[in-house]
């Protein structure tokens, strides 16, 4: 990242949202793989844990900063004091489910506060003197899910795709995505943006699917899968999405799109069923084996996408990333962490975790 570092910036990266799934597995390679000091302003919602950066609370180039993205004096003075040559923008409200029952937080927080980032963006930006300018990067992390759906055969999603979201929280990252779009083009911003597939690993808060069924199965509950469970997705171990991150911020060309997938594309129901294998032998004393009894079928998803799949050539090709952790490998991985991490499980699956899950499952033909 050196040669990025000139007279006035420093070779500091500010992160958003790095108290969330994706943004605590980033801060922790970060931290382990570079050698520059990184600041995460977090806002610590529901989905962030402060906990999950424990380990380099106290190191000396991690920095916290419990804050919204919305709030512009607070980013402006971050900016001016600690002049990042970058800004890797996760923060967002992520949960598609969560989107369909409540859109109002995913509006302000993915369009309004990307929006407020990006301004005080460009002010700082446009401050630099002019032979740093080009040096400065603005990294968004968006999503496959702007693409819409795909029918069982159509090719995979490029970055020529047209955008057709189709659930509250896909509109607003596309929303966001356009943004970033415009700021590169109007105001010459030297923005990146990575679209990937869907994540799975280490602190993901279980009410997406992997952490979601893993809890449930653990406990004897149902596995509840939504509709016919022969929704595709394509599946990325989260270590290898930041991974990519980081290559493309290093060498990603400004105003360019980049997709990011692991060329794993599992249905719902056959997913399930192997994780309720992966249970049944690290867990051969447990009293719910087999844990594929415990699946259930609930009502689907109201618009809910058949198919994701991301053609990640172009990152592969003019980048050089190529996903390290296969599918199989990387669940395992995954199940053997929530199985070490029960009191991480119960710190966050406590309090208004429960109001929702008993909410959402309710109303999706009383899966539990
Ligand atoms: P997450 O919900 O686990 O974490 C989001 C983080 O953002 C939390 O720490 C939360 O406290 C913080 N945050 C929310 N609103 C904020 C605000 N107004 N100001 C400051 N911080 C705020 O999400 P994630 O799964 O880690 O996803 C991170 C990013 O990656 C998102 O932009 C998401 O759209 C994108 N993405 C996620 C996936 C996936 O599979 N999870 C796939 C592709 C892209
Ligand atoms: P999710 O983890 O919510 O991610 P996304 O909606 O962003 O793809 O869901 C992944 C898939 O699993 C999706 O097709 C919906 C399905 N799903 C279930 O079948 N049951 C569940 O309880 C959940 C949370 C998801």
């Amino acid at each position: 990242m050196n040669e990025a570092v000139k007279e006035g910036m420093n070779d500091t990266i500010l992160v958003t949202g790095g108290a969330g799934f994706i943004g605590s597995n980033f801060v922790l390679q970060w931290l382990a793989s570079e050698s520059a000091p990184l600041v995460n302003l977090d806002a610590l919602t529901y989905a962030g844990n402060a906990a999950n950066l424990a380990e380099v609370s106290d190191h000396s180039r991690y920095h916290f900063v419990h804050g919204d993205i919305n709030d512009r004096r607070l980013v402006s003075s971050l900016l001016q004091d600690r002049k990042p040559f970058a800004i890797i923008h996760f923060a967002a409200e992520s949960h598609v489910d969560r989107s369909i029952r409540g859109p109002e937080e995913f509006i302000r927080t993915n369009i309004q506060g990307t929006f407020a980032l990006l301004e005080e963006a460009k002010a700082y930006w446009q401050s630099l003197p002019d032979d740093q300018k080009p040096h400065f990067r603005f990294l968004h992390v968006s999503t496959d899910e702007v693409y819409g759906s795909l029918a069982e055969h159509d090719p995979a999603f490029c970055e020529t795709t047209p955008y057709a979201p189709n659930s509250p929280y896909a509109a607003s990252k596309a929303a966001s995505d356009h943004l970033v779009r415009a700021y590169h083009h109007t105001y010459g911003l030297p923005t990146l943006t990575t679209n990937c597939s869907n994540n799975y690993g280490p602190f993901q808060f279980p009410e997406k699917l992997i952490p979601l069924m893993i809890h449930n199965a653990l406990r004897g509950e149902s596995l509840p899968v939504y509709g016919d469970g022969q929704n595709v997705r394509d599946w990325l171990f989260v270590g290898d999405h930041c991974a990519a991150i980081r290559c493309v911020l290093r060498s990603g060309c400004p105003g360019d799109t980049y997709n990011i997938g692991g060329r794993s594309e599992r249905r719902n129901l056959d997913l399930v069923h192997t994780l309720c294998a992966v249970l049944d032998e690290l867990r051969p004393e447990s009293p719910h084996k087999p844990h594929a009894n415990l699946i259930t079928f609930v009502t689907d998803r109201p618009g809910h996408d058949r198919r994701y799949a991301i053609d990640s050539s172009k990152v592969e090709r003019e980048l050089g990333w190529h996903p390290e952790v296969s599918f199989e490998a990387g669940l395992r991985r995954t199940v053997a962490w929530y199985l070490d991490h029960s009191e991480w499980v119960a710190s966050v699956t406590s309090g208004s975790y429960r109001d929702w899950i008993a909410t959402h499952y309710a109303s999706s033909g009383g899966a539990r």
